[in-house]
Protein backbone atom coordinates (compact mmCIF):
# COMPACT_ATOMS: atom_id res chain seq x y z
CA UNK A 1 0.00 0.00 0.00
CA UNK A 2 1.12 3.67 -0.71
CA UNK A 3 2.61 5.41 2.42
CA UNK A 4 1.60 9.66 2.78
CA UNK A 5 4.16 12.30 1.62
CA UNK A 6 3.64 15.76 2.60
CA UNK A 7 5.29 17.58 -0.26
CA UNK A 8 3.33 21.38 0.27
CA UNK A 9 2.53 23.55 2.82
CA UNK A 10 0.80 26.85 3.33
CA UNK A 11 -1.68 29.02 5.52
CA UNK A 12 -3.85 31.95 5.02
CA UNK A 13 -4.34 34.93 7.44
CA UNK A 14 -7.32 37.36 7.40
CA UNK A 15 -5.02 41.02 7.72
CA UNK A 16 -7.02 42.62 10.47
CA UNK A 17 -4.89 41.71 13.82
CA UNK A 18 -7.40 42.09 17.04
CA UNK A 19 -5.44 42.40 20.06
CA UNK A 20 -5.94 41.75 23.90
CA UNK A 21 -6.05 45.74 24.71
CA UNK A 22 -8.46 45.90 22.05
CA UNK A 23 -10.84 43.22 23.20
CA UNK A 24 -10.68 44.43 27.12
CA UNK A 25 -12.57 48.26 25.39
CA UNK A 26 -15.52 46.22 24.82
CA UNK A 27 -15.36 43.25 27.35
CA UNK A 28 -14.68 42.74 31.41
CA UNK A 29 -11.13 41.53 30.80
CA UNK A 30 -7.31 42.67 30.34
CA UNK A 31 -4.25 41.59 28.68
CA UNK A 32 -2.72 40.49 31.43
CA UNK A 33 -5.39 38.24 32.02
CA UNK A 34 -5.44 36.66 28.82
CA UNK A 35 -2.02 36.51 28.77
CA UNK A 36 -1.44 34.39 31.92
CA UNK A 37 -4.77 32.31 31.69
CA UNK A 38 -4.74 31.25 27.69
CA UNK A 39 -1.24 32.39 26.05
CA UNK A 40 -3.20 34.38 23.80
CA UNK A 41 -1.97 37.94 23.00
CA UNK A 42 -3.98 38.80 19.56
CA UNK A 43 -5.69 36.85 17.22
CA UNK A 44 -6.48 37.35 13.12
CA UNK A 45 -10.16 38.22 11.77
CA UNK A 46 -12.01 38.57 9.00
CA UNK A 47 -12.60 36.64 5.74
CA UNK A 48 -14.79 33.77 4.97
CA UNK A 49 -13.49 30.07 5.42
CA UNK A 50 -13.66 29.84 1.59
CA UNK A 51 -11.13 32.69 1.29
CA UNK A 52 -8.98 31.67 3.82
CA UNK A 53 -9.00 27.85 2.64
CA UNK A 54 -7.89 28.83 -0.61
CA UNK A 55 -4.88 31.19 0.22
CA UNK A 56 -4.00 28.23 2.13
CA UNK A 57 -4.66 25.72 -0.44
CA UNK A 58 -2.75 27.70 -3.28
CA UNK A 59 0.66 28.16 -1.32
CA UNK A 60 0.66 24.51 -0.61
CA UNK A 61 0.09 23.39 -4.32
CA UNK A 62 2.73 25.66 -5.53
CA UNK A 63 4.90 24.79 -3.53
CA UNK A 64 4.10 20.68 -4.38
CA UNK A 65 4.34 22.43 -7.98
CA UNK A 66 1.14 20.22 -8.81
CA UNK A 67 -2.27 22.03 -10.87
CA UNK A 68 -5.64 21.26 -10.28
CA UNK A 69 -5.56 18.42 -12.38
CA UNK A 70 -2.93 16.65 -10.33
CA UNK A 71 -5.50 16.97 -6.96
CA UNK A 72 -7.71 13.77 -6.57
CA UNK A 73 -9.44 15.25 -3.30
CA UNK A 74 -10.21 18.10 -1.69
CA UNK A 75 -10.33 17.72 2.42
CA UNK A 76 -11.43 20.55 4.18
CA UNK A 77 -11.79 20.36 7.61
CA UNK A 78 -14.19 22.78 9.39
CA UNK A 79 -16.76 24.15 11.67
CA UNK A 80 -17.45 27.31 10.30
CA UNK A 81 -18.37 25.91 6.69
CA UNK A 82 -19.61 29.62 4.76
CA UNK A 83 -23.13 27.82 4.13
CA UNK A 84 -25.28 25.33 5.90
CA UNK A 85 -25.33 23.64 2.10
CA UNK A 86 -23.46 23.00 0.30
CA UNK A 87 -20.32 22.17 1.80
CA UNK A 88 -17.34 24.78 1.95
CA UNK A 89 -14.70 22.41 0.06
CA UNK A 90 -16.44 22.67 -3.68
CA UNK A 91 -15.95 26.05 -3.51
CA UNK A 92 -12.59 25.99 -2.85
CA UNK A 93 -11.80 22.95 -5.38
CA UNK A 94 -13.48 25.29 -7.71
CA UNK A 95 -11.96 28.54 -6.65
CA UNK A 96 -7.96 26.41 -7.06
CA UNK A 97 -8.85 24.39 -10.77
CA UNK A 98 -9.14 21.19 -9.09
CA UNK A 99 -10.66 18.36 -11.33
CA UNK A 100 -10.75 16.01 -8.22
CA UNK A 101 -13.78 15.38 -5.53
CA UNK A 102 -14.23 17.82 -2.51
CA UNK A 103 -15.65 17.30 0.83
CA UNK A 104 -15.90 18.80 4.36
CA UNK A 105 -15.12 16.82 7.45
CA UNK A 106 -16.35 18.42 10.75
CA UNK A 107 -14.57 16.86 13.74
CA UNK A 108 -14.12 20.42 15.56
CA UNK A 109 -10.67 21.02 16.72
CA UNK A 110 -9.52 17.64 16.08
CA UNK A 111 -10.54 17.82 12.40
CA UNK A 112 -7.02 18.43 10.66
CA UNK A 113 -5.43 15.28 12.45
CA UNK A 114 -8.83 13.38 11.04
CA UNK A 115 -8.30 14.57 7.84
CA UNK A 116 -4.51 13.60 7.17
CA UNK A 117 -5.68 9.91 8.57
CA UNK A 118 -8.50 10.23 6.08
CA UNK A 119 -6.11 11.19 3.21
CA UNK A 120 -3.81 8.55 4.55
CA UNK A 121 -6.79 5.87 3.21
CA UNK A 122 -7.51 7.16 -0.07
CA UNK A 123 -3.93 7.85 -0.77
CA UNK A 124 -3.85 4.05 0.66
CA UNK A 125 -6.60 2.65 -1.73
CA UNK A 126 -5.18 5.01 -4.70
CA UNK A 127 -5.34 8.80 -4.94
CA UNK A 128 -2.43 9.82 -5.90
CA UNK A 129 -2.60 13.73 -4.37
CA UNK A 130 -4.44 15.32 -1.61
CA UNK A 131 -5.20 18.56 -0.46
CA UNK A 132 -6.07 18.71 3.36
CA UNK A 133 -7.12 22.29 4.41
CA UNK A 134 -8.02 23.07 8.17
CA UNK A 135 -9.74 26.84 7.74
CA UNK A 136 -12.16 28.63 10.14
CA UNK A 137 -14.15 31.86 10.76
CA UNK A 138 -14.93 31.31 14.73
CA UNK A 139 -15.50 34.59 14.96
CA UNK A 140 -19.25 34.44 13.13
CA UNK A 141 -19.91 32.43 16.02
CA UNK A 142 -18.70 34.00 18.70
CA UNK A 143 -20.54 35.93 20.93
CA UNK A 144 -18.48 38.74 21.59
CA UNK A 145 -20.06 39.73 24.64
CA UNK A 146 -19.16 36.62 26.87
CA UNK A 147 -15.83 36.86 27.96
CA UNK A 148 -15.12 33.26 28.39
CA UNK A 149 -15.18 32.43 24.98
CA UNK A 150 -14.59 35.87 22.90
CA UNK A 151 -11.35 36.26 24.05
CA UNK A 152 -10.02 32.28 22.83
CA UNK A 153 -10.94 32.19 19.37
CA UNK A 154 -9.46 33.51 15.97
CA UNK A 155 -9.63 32.69 12.24
CA UNK A 156 -6.86 31.70 9.56
CA UNK A 157 -6.41 28.12 7.63
CA UNK A 158 -3.33 25.95 7.16
CA UNK A 159 -3.30 23.51 4.64
CA UNK A 160 -0.71 20.38 3.22
CA UNK A 161 -0.65 19.10 -0.20
CA UNK A 162 -0.04 15.33 0.74
CA UNK A 163 1.15 12.74 -1.90
CA UNK A 164 1.57 9.06 -2.42
CA UNK A 165 4.55 7.47 -2.01
CA UNK A 166 5.95 3.65 -2.54
CA UNK A 167 7.65 3.59 0.23
CA UNK A 168 6.39 3.58 4.05
CA UNK A 169 5.87 6.85 4.19
CA UNK A 170 5.58 9.95 7.00
CA UNK A 171 2.59 8.41 8.90
CA UNK A 172 3.73 5.93 11.37
CA UNK A 173 0.36 6.12 13.27
CA UNK A 174 -2.99 7.52 14.77
CA UNK A 175 -5.30 7.51 17.07
CA UNK A 176 -8.52 8.66 16.50
CA UNK A 177 -11.45 9.47 18.91
CA UNK A 178 -14.78 10.44 19.94
CA UNK A 179 -17.43 10.26 23.32
CA UNK A 180 -20.65 11.76 22.18
CA UNK A 181 -21.90 11.96 25.93
CA UNK A 182 -19.85 15.41 25.90
CA UNK A 183 -21.68 17.46 23.68
CA UNK A 184 -22.63 19.27 26.09
CA UNK A 185 -19.13 20.86 27.21
CA UNK A 186 -18.54 22.62 23.56
CA UNK A 187 -21.87 23.74 21.24
CA UNK A 188 -23.17 25.92 18.75
CA UNK A 189 -26.80 25.64 17.93
CA UNK A 190 -27.57 26.55 13.93
CA UNK A 191 -28.05 30.71 14.41
CA UNK A 192 -26.34 30.80 17.49
CA UNK A 193 -22.75 31.45 19.19
CA UNK A 194 -20.24 29.01 21.33
CA UNK A 195 -21.20 27.87 24.48
CA UNK A 196 -18.75 25.89 26.40
CA UNK A 197 -18.05 24.65 30.04
CA UNK A 198 -14.30 26.26 30.22
CA UNK A 199 -12.97 24.56 33.21
CA UNK A 200 -14.60 20.98 32.13
CA UNK A 201 -13.21 21.36 28.78
CA UNK A 202 -9.79 22.03 29.97
CA UNK A 203 -9.62 19.34 32.11
CA UNK A 204 -11.01 16.84 29.81
CA UNK A 205 -8.63 18.46 27.08
CA UNK A 206 -5.34 17.17 29.39
CA UNK A 207 -6.23 13.72 29.75
CA UNK A 208 -7.52 12.98 25.93
CA UNK A 209 -4.59 14.21 24.77
CA UNK A 210 -2.30 12.30 27.27
CA UNK A 211 -4.13 9.35 26.42
CA UNK A 212 -4.27 9.66 22.76
CA UNK A 213 -0.72 10.67 22.39
CA UNK A 214 0.49 7.67 24.23
CA UNK A 215 -1.85 5.49 22.01
CA UNK A 216 -0.59 7.02 18.60
CA UNK A 217 3.13 6.86 20.11
CA UNK A 218 2.67 2.83 21.23
CA UNK A 219 1.36 1.90 18.06
CA UNK A 220 3.96 3.70 16.45
CA UNK A 221 6.51 2.29 18.83
CA UNK A 222 8.03 5.45 19.96
CA UNK A 223 8.90 6.74 23.37
CA UNK A 224 8.12 10.14 24.19
CA UNK A 225 11.75 10.92 24.24
CA UNK A 226 12.20 9.92 20.59
CA UNK A 227 9.81 12.62 19.73
CA UNK A 228 11.27 15.72 18.17
CA UNK A 229 8.54 18.14 18.30
CA UNK A 230 4.98 18.18 19.52
CA UNK A 231 2.44 19.93 17.28
CA UNK A 232 -0.88 20.48 19.61
CA UNK A 233 -4.18 22.31 19.35
CA UNK A 234 -3.72 25.65 20.19
CA UNK A 235 -6.43 25.84 22.62
CA UNK A 236 -4.13 27.34 25.96
CA UNK A 237 -0.86 27.32 27.08
CA UNK A 238 -1.54 25.64 30.02
CA UNK A 239 -3.15 22.97 28.43
CA UNK A 240 0.12 22.30 26.38
CA UNK A 241 2.14 22.46 29.50
CA UNK A 242 0.25 20.42 31.52
CA UNK A 243 -0.03 17.88 28.91
CA UNK A 244 3.49 17.56 28.56
CA UNK A 245 4.49 17.26 31.61
CA UNK A 246 2.30 14.53 32.14
CA UNK A 247 3.73 13.18 28.99
CA UNK A 248 7.32 13.49 29.89
CA UNK A 249 7.98 15.55 26.68
CA UNK A 250 10.15 19.02 27.33
CA UNK A 251 7.48 22.21 27.22
CA UNK A 252 9.85 23.44 24.70
CA UNK A 253 9.73 20.86 22.13
CA UNK A 254 6.12 21.45 21.95
CA UNK A 255 5.29 24.64 18.73
CA UNK A 256 3.20 27.62 20.30
CA UNK A 257 1.44 29.68 17.65
CA UNK A 258 -1.69 30.39 20.17
CA UNK A 259 -0.07 33.77 21.34
CA UNK A 260 -0.29 34.88 17.66
CA UNK A 261 -3.39 33.07 16.26
CA UNK A 262 -5.33 32.11 19.49
CA UNK A 263 -7.40 28.93 18.83
CA UNK A 264 -8.82 28.53 15.40
CA UNK A 265 -9.79 25.18 15.83
CA UNK A 266 -9.40 22.97 12.86
CA UNK A 267 -6.31 25.38 11.58
CA UNK A 268 -4.58 25.34 14.51
CA UNK A 269 -2.71 21.94 13.77
CA UNK A 270 -1.72 22.96 10.72
CA UNK A 271 -0.67 26.58 11.31
CA UNK A 272 1.53 25.12 14.03
CA UNK A 273 3.12 22.81 11.51
CA UNK A 274 3.97 25.38 8.94
CA UNK A 275 5.59 27.75 11.45
CA UNK A 276 7.66 24.98 12.63
CA UNK A 277 8.70 24.24 8.83
CA UNK A 278 9.38 27.32 8.04
CA UNK A 279 10.89 28.06 11.16
CA UNK A 280 13.62 25.25 10.28
CA UNK A 281 12.60 23.45 13.16
CA UNK A 282 11.90 20.13 11.63
CA UNK A 283 14.82 18.64 10.39
CA UNK A 284 15.58 15.06 8.51
CA UNK A 285 14.10 11.92 10.33
CA UNK A 286 12.35 13.90 13.18
CA UNK A 287 9.62 12.38 15.10
CA UNK A 288 6.83 14.51 14.84
CA UNK A 289 3.66 13.66 17.60
CA UNK A 290 0.42 15.34 16.19
CA UNK A 291 -1.98 15.90 18.82
CA UNK A 292 -5.71 17.40 19.15
CA UNK A 293 -9.23 17.79 20.73
CA UNK A 294 -12.07 19.58 20.38
CA UNK A 295 -15.85 19.66 20.51
CA UNK A 296 -17.95 16.31 20.31
CA UNK A 297 -15.71 15.38 22.37
CA UNK A 298 -13.10 14.27 19.63
CA UNK A 299 -9.21 13.70 19.96
CA UNK A 300 -6.85 12.57 17.63
CA UNK A 301 -2.93 12.06 17.42
CA UNK A 302 -0.98 11.26 14.52
CA UNK A 303 2.97 10.09 14.39
CA UNK A 304 4.82 11.15 12.05
CA UNK A 305 8.36 10.50 10.27
CA UNK A 306 9.96 13.97 8.74
CA UNK A 307 11.72 12.20 5.55
CA UNK A 308 13.72 15.07 4.09
N1 LIG B 1 -11.18 38.11 31.73
C1 LIG B 1 -11.10 38.32 33.04
N2 LIG B 1 -11.60 37.47 33.95
C2 LIG B 1 -12.20 36.36 33.50
C3 LIG B 1 -12.31 36.08 32.13
C4 LIG B 1 -11.77 37.00 31.23
N3 LIG B 1 -11.82 36.83 29.89
N4 LIG B 1 -12.95 34.90 31.98
C5 LIG B 1 -13.23 34.45 33.22
N5 LIG B 1 -12.78 35.34 34.14
C6 LIG B 1 -12.87 35.27 35.59
C7 LIG B 1 -13.96 34.35 36.05
O1 LIG B 1 -15.20 35.02 36.14
C8 LIG B 1 -13.45 33.92 37.39
O2 LIG B 1 -13.69 34.94 38.33
P1 LIG B 1 -14.11 34.59 39.85
O3 LIG B 1 -12.93 33.85 40.41
O4 LIG B 1 -14.33 35.93 40.43
O5 LIG B 1 -15.35 33.74 39.74
C9 LIG B 1 -11.94 33.85 37.20
O6 LIG B 1 -11.66 34.68 36.07
C10 LIG B 1 -11.46 32.46 36.90
O7 LIG B 1 -12.28 31.90 35.91
P2 LIG B 1 -12.10 30.46 35.38
O8 LIG B 1 -13.18 30.11 34.42
O9 LIG B 1 -11.85 29.55 36.54
O10 LIG B 1 -10.73 30.64 34.57
P3 LIG B 1 -9.79 29.57 33.99
O11 LIG B 1 -8.46 29.69 34.58
O12 LIG B 1 -10.44 28.20 33.94
O13 LIG B 1 -9.65 30.06 32.48
C11 LIG B 1 -10.45 29.51 30.29
C12 LIG B 1 -10.79 30.11 31.64
C13 LIG B 1 -11.67 29.53 29.41
C14 LIG B 1 -9.33 30.33 29.66
C15 LIG B 1 -9.96 28.06 30.51
O14 LIG B 1 -10.87 27.36 31.33
C16 LIG B 1 -9.79 27.28 29.25
O15 LIG B 1 -8.96 27.60 28.42
N6 LIG B 1 -10.54 26.19 29.09
C17 LIG B 1 -10.44 25.33 27.93
C18 LIG B 1 -11.09 26.00 26.77
C19 LIG B 1 -10.78 25.31 25.49
O16 LIG B 1 -9.77 24.67 25.34
N7 LIG B 1 -11.67 25.47 24.54
C20 LIG B 1 -11.49 25.02 23.21
C21 LIG B 1 -11.62 23.57 23.08
S1 LIG B 1 -11.16 23.07 21.50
Amino acid sequence: MAGIRITGWGIGLPDRIVTNEELSQTLDTSDEWIRERSGIHQRHIGGTTSSLAVIAGRAAMDQAGVTGDDVDMVLLATTTPDKTVPGTAPTVQHALGITGGAVDLNAACSGFVYGLVFASGLIATGAKRVLLIGAETLSRIVDWEDRGTAILFGDGAGALLIEATDDEGDLLSWDLGSDGSLTDLLYCEHGDAIHMEGKEVFRRAVRVMVDSSTNAMSQANVTASDISLVIPHQANMRIIQAACQRLEIPEERAVVVMDRYANTSSASIPLAFVDAIENGRIHPGDLLLLTGFGAGMTWASAVLRWPR
